[in-house]
């Protein structure tokens, strides 16, 4: 296991965070022209002549305000601090204060936790209240787009990404700029809505579905289940796992399975299935079993048997989790297919096999692989990117991947800018991509805000990505998490905080950072 406090953790750490405390800093990554540009909005309202690729000579550059403004102050970052060559910060009054975090360039975060306040510098510069311009600027100056027109909900730049999927956010009352504007090819604006009462609601505005981890034994609480209704997606947290619904061979309970679809229907929820080939949670008569045949029926028989007793009720399957293995806990090193009955006997084909199967006996339902530690840019995100990029070309039935972003020891803790990256390569292979077991250790030492800067800043990297349909938090109250169990989490009998809920159903900082993220501020 990874230690919890080894330099990796610290640097990274140090790379997401430290920025969010310089002020002013410019890392600006360049023009480096990696990528052109497919369309270029030449006379964009309000966001002036933003955007546009690397080959461009409009983006950041041009922008009004924006991010070729240079910095005056070591203060004034207004908003849109969107990397870039020359890039970063508008010239700002002294009240600017967004994109305090930003860097510009390829791990800006500029503006992530920024207000930007009463507008800045440049003629009609960029963003008011809430401008966040350059939140995941994550491609120098390539795309990105610097909120303008000085309105109250200017977000220009907020998803700009090195002109890939640059999108700028609406510029503020009249101006578009930023939204129209976009020198990528998988252009999308992220949509500004007003903060309304559910996450559900929140999550309608930009088309994600948010969802949790539901859990049989707690249903009877209804603080937890009033809280599970702001969820319009579920994931059953360990009732449909083989070692529930299987235990001896060819003898299935669905009573919990089917208590949780129960929940889910009552109160609007789709549902994912979780999950159908998984080392874990496995009973000894499967590992146990001595012959590739044997394993492979044993599997096909649990898929098919599964799959149409909850056809119909279920929305998505994990068909297979966590089948890469690296000798780090946080996906650096030598990725390998993780020793397994499956993987032993079968084969590395088994997991074509199972998606295969799963594909028979429900062609209705959405189909992903899903694993830890491969949230950002890693060695195991980069097997499994190459993994589901083989199975799309050799036709395999998959849909999309997972990323269960459980950030913190003894896994990864990517910036929201790796995060984003990863998902803009998934997602540019024609997958789905999800967040499908989001919480950050609050063990490791996050503050409040901390922890509501990652929430915020990894939903935004999905709200981003039209591609990315899904993000599910991995419980709903802090005292009602895994973490609290999971030794290798290093809680060591202290409350976890890894989750949206206090251990008293209160709503915390990270819910709302999670409600500005799908309501696109
Ligand atoms: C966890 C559950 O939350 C726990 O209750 C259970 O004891 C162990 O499994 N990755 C997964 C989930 O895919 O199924 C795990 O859920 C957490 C890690």
């Amino acid at each position: 296991m990874a230690g919890a406090r080894d330099g990796d953790i610290y640097c990274r750490m140090n790379r997401i965070y430290s920025s969010v405390l310089a002020l002013g800093v410019v890392v600006g990554c360049g023009n480096d022209g990696s990528q052109s540009p497919t369309t270029q909005v030449t006379a964009a309202t309000g966001g002036n002549l933003s955007t546009g690729g690397a080959a461009s000579t409009t983006g950041a550059q041009a922008t009004t305000g924006g991010a070729s403004a240079s910095a005056t102050t070591s203060t004034a970052t207004g908003g849109n601090n969107t990397g870039g060559a020359s890039s970063t910060a508008s010239t700002a009054t002294s009240s600017a204060t967004g994109g305090k975090s930003s860097t510009g360039g390829l791990s800006s975060r500029g503006g992530t936790s920024s207000t930007a306040t009463p507008s800045t510098g440049g003629a009609p510069a960029s963003g008011g209240n809430g401008a966040s311009g350059g939140t995941h600027a994550t491609g120098g100056g390539n795309s990105t787009t610097a909120p303008t027109g000085g309105a109250s909900t200017a977000t220009g730049g907020r998803t700009a990404v090195g002109g890939a999927s640059s999108a700028g956010g609406t510029g503020g009352a009249t101006a578009t700029g930023g939204s129209r504007s976009s020198g990528g090819s998988s252009s999308a604006a992220v949509k500004v809505c007003s903060v309304p009462s559910t996450l559900k609601d929140a999550s309608a505005c930009n088309g994600k579905l948010i969802g949790t981890a539901l859990a049989q034994g707690q249903l009877s609480n209804s603080s937890y289940t009033a809280a599970a209704r702001e969820f319009n997606y579920a994931t059953p947290e360990n009732e449909m796992k083989w070692d529930t619904v299987e235990s001896y061979q060819n003898n299935f309970n669905f009573g919990p399975g089917d208590t949780i679809v129960n929940f889910a229907k009552q109160n609007g929820m789709k549902v994912k299935g979780h999950t159908l080939v998984w080392h874990s949670q496995l009973p000894n008569w499967v590992s146990s079993l001595s012959t590739a045949s044997a394993v492979r029926s044993a599997m096909v028989n649990h898929i098919t048997k599964v799959m149409t007793h909850f056809k119909g009720s279920i929305y998505a399957w994990d068909v297979v989790n966590e089948a890469w293995d690296t000798p780090s806990k946080k996906g650096d090193g030598t990725a390998t297919l993780r020793a397994s009955v499956f993987k032993n006997k079968i084969g590395d084909g088994f997991i074509d096999e199972a998606f295969q199967a799963a594909k028979a006996a429900d062609s209705s339902a959405l189909l992903f692989y899903n694993d830890y530690s491969t949230e950002g840019m890693n060695d195991k995100s980069n097997a499994v990117y190459n993994m589901v990029k083989g199975m799309k070309e050799r036709g395999i039935p998959i849909d999309g991947v997972g990323i269960q972003t459980h950030i913190g020891t003894p896994n990864d803790t990517p910036t929201a800018a790796e995060v984003k990256q990863n998902i803009d390569r998934l997602a540019a292979l024609g997958l789905q991509v999800v967040i499908s077991e989001m919480d950050v250790n609050g063990c490791d030492g996050y503050t409040a805000d901390s922890m509501a800067a990652i929430y915020h800043d990894i939903v935004a990297a999905c709200v981003s990505q039209p591609l990315c349909t899904a993000i599910t938090v991995w419980g709903i109250s802090d005292s009602g998490s895994w973490l609290n169990s999971f030794s290798e989490a290093g809680c060591n009998g202290k409350q976890a905080t890894p989750l949206l809920w206090d251990g008293s159903y209160k709503k915390k900082a990270t819910y709302n950072s999670v409600m500005k993220a799908l309501t696109g501020s």
